[in-house]
């Protein structure tokens, strides 16, 4: 185990260092807390040791930027002797621990004991399935991170009504997975659960896809066919990647779920819709549907409740537990994550999400070769880490950009060569990003 400390006295600090190297840690020593930090992000850290007063950084400051970049990181808080409540301020901020001055250091270790203890756990795989296993989800849906609880605490308040959801998330977030659990969660749970991905049929399909045709309605159509609405009833229909519908299928599908009815293609007679229906998309769908890229009132219609789903870089409390469930899943010998590969899995940021966790493990456990998930055996990207910050300022700096973009637009009333010049970008770059951003002028 890593164990960082840091304290601003230099006595104390080797005093400590000393007898924690003699008891076989691997010990860094800072001597304020932005030295600390630099050792952090630069170090795989299991457990940090931070003197509370400190010149510069306190320790509470150091304390709150090493949870918020990873939560897994024990940290033991040293307090002044009898600091009482400075040190129930430091477990609020998440320290797991604290020790007052002067130290004991026997003490001192049998706390760190602890912290192996509850580290041990946390790293071993078949009690941490086990735990999940014996939840009360349908479906193996791993969420224990607060954002997660807040988004299943809502897929459950949602389930039982009969309005539509959509469900909001970057790709790879396990959108699919909250649709398919509100479902099961909903009052039919045995009814049909039918998926329709609107970014995967083609446009001249479409419409024989969602409602059926008849027999003889068109060339080809040599049979009767019911379609997605229809063989749905009772239960849910989940429109998946719903920003991708083309402007025409979007009028046809919100006329379905104005009139909540529909006709199969060559056929007079009315159909009743009786499917729930569940939306998701990985694009902002209020955002588009105000720049005109995609219908408002049908944005409104779908949008009647909401379950947004936090990325998994915001919510890096879940990442363990994930490990531990793709493991238990796909490896195909007993295989336990070495706390260092942990650690980094833990950090890093995820583009992809849940699905890209996933992938990182399957082709992780193919290549490893011990019965020890190694740092070495985990993909490139991983190992080197894109820092946390690089990550969001990209999201920053896409969403400003995008702004402006409509901005310009909105002001040039969408002439692109005037919007063109006002943003001092050519008109192909502009092209480019309108694309990028998917966005499009209202159509009235
Ligand atoms: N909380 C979770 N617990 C366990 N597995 C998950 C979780 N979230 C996602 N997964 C898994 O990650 C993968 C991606 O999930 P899913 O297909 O639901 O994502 P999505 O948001 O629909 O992605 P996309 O935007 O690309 O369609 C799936 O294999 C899914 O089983
Ligand atoms: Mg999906």
């Amino acid at each position: 185990m890593n164990i960082l400390i840091a304290d601003d006295d230099p006595m104390q600090r080797e005093l400590l260092a000393g007898f924690l190297a003699k008891q076989g840690y691997r010990v860094l020593a800072a001597a304020d807390g932005e030295e600390a930090l630099t050792l952090f992000r630069r170090e795989s850290i299991q457990l940090a040791l931070l003197d509370h007063r400190m010149p510069g950084l306190t320790g509470d400051q150091v304390l709150e930027r090493i949870k918020a970049s990873n939560p897994l990181t024990r940290a033991i808080l040293i307090t002044a002797y009898g600091a009482v409540e400075t040190a129930v301020n430091v477990m609020k901020l998440g320290a797991d621990d604290f020790i007052e001055k002067p130290v004991d250091l026997t003490d001192l270790l049998a706390r760190i004991h602890r912290v192996e203890q509850s580290l041990a756990v946390a790293a071993d795989v078949a009690e941490v399935v086990d735990a999940v296993e014996a939840g009360p989800l349908p479906l193996a849906i791993i969420g224990d991170s607060p954002a997660m609880r807040d988004t299943l605490s809502l897929v459950r308040r949602v389930a039982d009504s009969p309005w539509s959801v959509l469900i909001q998330g970057e790709t790879g977030t396990g959108k699919e997975l909250i649709a398919r659990l509100v479902h099961l969660l909903g009052p039919t749970p045995a009814a049909p659960f039918i998926e329709v991905n609107c970014a995967a049929i083609p446009e001249n399909l479409f419409e024989s896809e969602l409602f059926g045709h008849e027999k003889g309605a068109f060339t080809g159509a040599d049979r009767q066919h019911r379609g997605c609405f229809e063989r749905a009833a009772g239960g849910t229909l989940f429109l998946d990647e719903v920003g991708e519908l083309p402007p025409a299928l979007q009028s046809k599908l919100l006329r379905a779920l104005q009139e909540k009815r529909i006709s199969r293609i060559g056929s007079e007679r009315d159909i009743a819709v009786e499917a729930r229906v569940i939306a998701a998309t990985n694009r902002d769908l209020r955002a588009l549907s105000e720049s005109g890229g995609f219908r408002e009132d049908l944005f409104f219609r779908l949008n009647v409740l909401d379950i947004p789903v936090p990325p998994l870089r915001r919510r890096r409390e879940d990442i363990p537990a994930l490990v531990a469930h793709f493991v238990a899943r796909d490896a195909r010998r007993p295989i336990r994550i070495a706390p260092q590969t942990l650690d980094l899995l833990v950090r890093y940021d995820y583009p992809g999400n849940v699905r890209e966790l996933e992938h990182i493990l399957q082709r992780s456990l193919t290549l490893a070769r011990g019965s020890l998930l190694q740092p070495a055996d985990l993909p490139e990207e991983v190992r080197h880490g894109t820092t946390l910050a690089q990550g969001l300022l990209q999201e920053r700096l896409d969403i400003l950009e995008r702004d402006l973009l409509t901005a310009a637009l909105e002001e040039t009333d969408w002439i692109q060569t005037r919007a063109a010049e006002r943003l001092g970008v050519s008109e192909r770059v502009l092209r480019y990003k309108m694309g990028k951003y998917a966005l499009r002028r209202r159509s009235v």
